[in-house]
C-alpha cells in the first residue's frame, strides 16, 4: 500500500495548556509502539509548544487548526506558518467546516492558506464536506468538486505531494451520525477522481484522503477497510487519550 494512513485528532477549542499536556502524555504512552500509521494531534494554539515538548520523541506529530498566510505584521490575533513551525507543528488543518461556518472562511481564503502552508513546508489538511441540505438536494459531488478546485487553485501538482484531504460531511460532525462506510467510500473515490482529472494519476494514487465525522473506536475499523479511506480526522473521540489510542490501533 503506497498510502500510509493518517489518524489525526482535532481538539478544536478544548483543553488548556496543562490539560492538553496531560492528555498528550497519556497518548504517547499508549501509542509508543505504533508503526503502521501516522498519528497527529492538533491542540489549540496556546497548547502547541507545551504539547510539543511531550510528544517530540514519540510517533505523535503536532498539527495546528488554522494559520494566517502573511509571514508577520499587524494582523492582531493571527498566527503565521513560521510561528507554527517554531512551535513544532508539521501539519495544519485548513478550511474546517466550523471555520467556514462561523469565521467567514471561504474557498479563496482556504486557497491562500494552503499556498502559505506549502511555501512554509507545513503539511496542509484541506477539509471539504457538504451540508445535509446539499446532500439531500443531490449536490454533494458538485459542492465537493468546487471546494477542491477552488481550494487548490493555482497550485501545481509538484507542490501537492504533502497535501492531505479530509472529507467531513457537515451533517456527521459531532452529531453521532457517521457516514456509512459505503457513503464515505463513494465520496473518497470521487475526490480521488477530481484530483486525477486535474493533476494526473500519480498524485491521485498517492494523496491521502481522511474521513471525519463522528469517528469512534467502534466504527474506525469498518471505515478503514474501504479502499479509498486513508485515515480519519477525529474530533470528540480524540479528546480522551484512551479512546483516541484505540482509534489509532483500529481497536473497538
Ligand atoms: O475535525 C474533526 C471533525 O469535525 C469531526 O468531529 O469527530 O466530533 O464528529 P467529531
Amino acid at each position: 500500500e503506497i498510502r500510509r494512513p493518517l489518524i489525526a485528532g482535532n481538539w478544536k477549542m478544548c483543553k488548556t495548556g496543562p490539560e492538553a499536556v496531560e492528555t498528550a502524555k497519556q497518548l504517547v504512552a499508549l501509542v509508543r509502539d505504533v508503526t503502521e500509521v501516522d498519528v497527529m494531534i492538533a491542540p489549540p494554539f496556546t497548547a502547541l509548544s507545551p504539547v510539543y515538548d511531550v510528544i517530540r520523541e514519540s510517533p505523535v506529530a503536532l498539527g495546528a487548526q488554522n494559520l494566517f498566510w502573511e509571514p508577520e505584521g499587524a494582523y492582531t490575533g493571527e498566527i503565521s506558518v513560521g510561528m507554527l513551525k517554531a512551535a513544532g507543528c508539521r501539519y495544519v488543518i485548513i478550511g474546517h467546516s466550523e471555520r467556514r461556518q462561523y469565521f467567514g472562511e471561504t474557498d479563496e481564503t482556504v486557497n491562500r492558506k494552503i499556498r502559505a502552508a506549502i511555501r512554509g513546508q507545513l503539511m496542509p489538511v484541506l477539509c471539504v464536506g457538504e451540508s445535509e441540505a446539499e446532500r439531500v438536494s443531490e449536490n454533494t459531488f458538485s459542492v465537493l468538486d468546487k471546494q477542491i478546485r477552488n481550494g487548490l487553485k493555482n497550485i501545481s501538482s509538484g507542490d501537492l505531494g504533502t497535501l492531505v484531504i479530509a472529507y467531513e460531511p457537515i451533517w456527521a460532525i459531532g452529531t453521532g451520525k457517521t457516514a456509512s462506510r459505503e457513503q464515505a467510500q463513494e465520496v473518497h473515490k470521487f475526490l480521488r477522481s477530481v484530483i486525477e482529472k486535474k493533476y494526473g494519476n500519480l498524485l491521485a494514487k498517492s494523496i491521502r484522503i481522511q474521513y471525519g465525522g463522528s469517528v469512534k473506536s467502534n466504527n474506525i475499523d469498518a471505515l478503514m477497510q474501504m479502499p479509498d479511506v486513508d485515515g480519519a480526522l477525529v474530533g470528540g473521540a480524540s479528546l480522551d487519550a484512551e479512546s483516541f489510542g484505540r482509534i489509532v490501533r483500529f481497536e473497538m
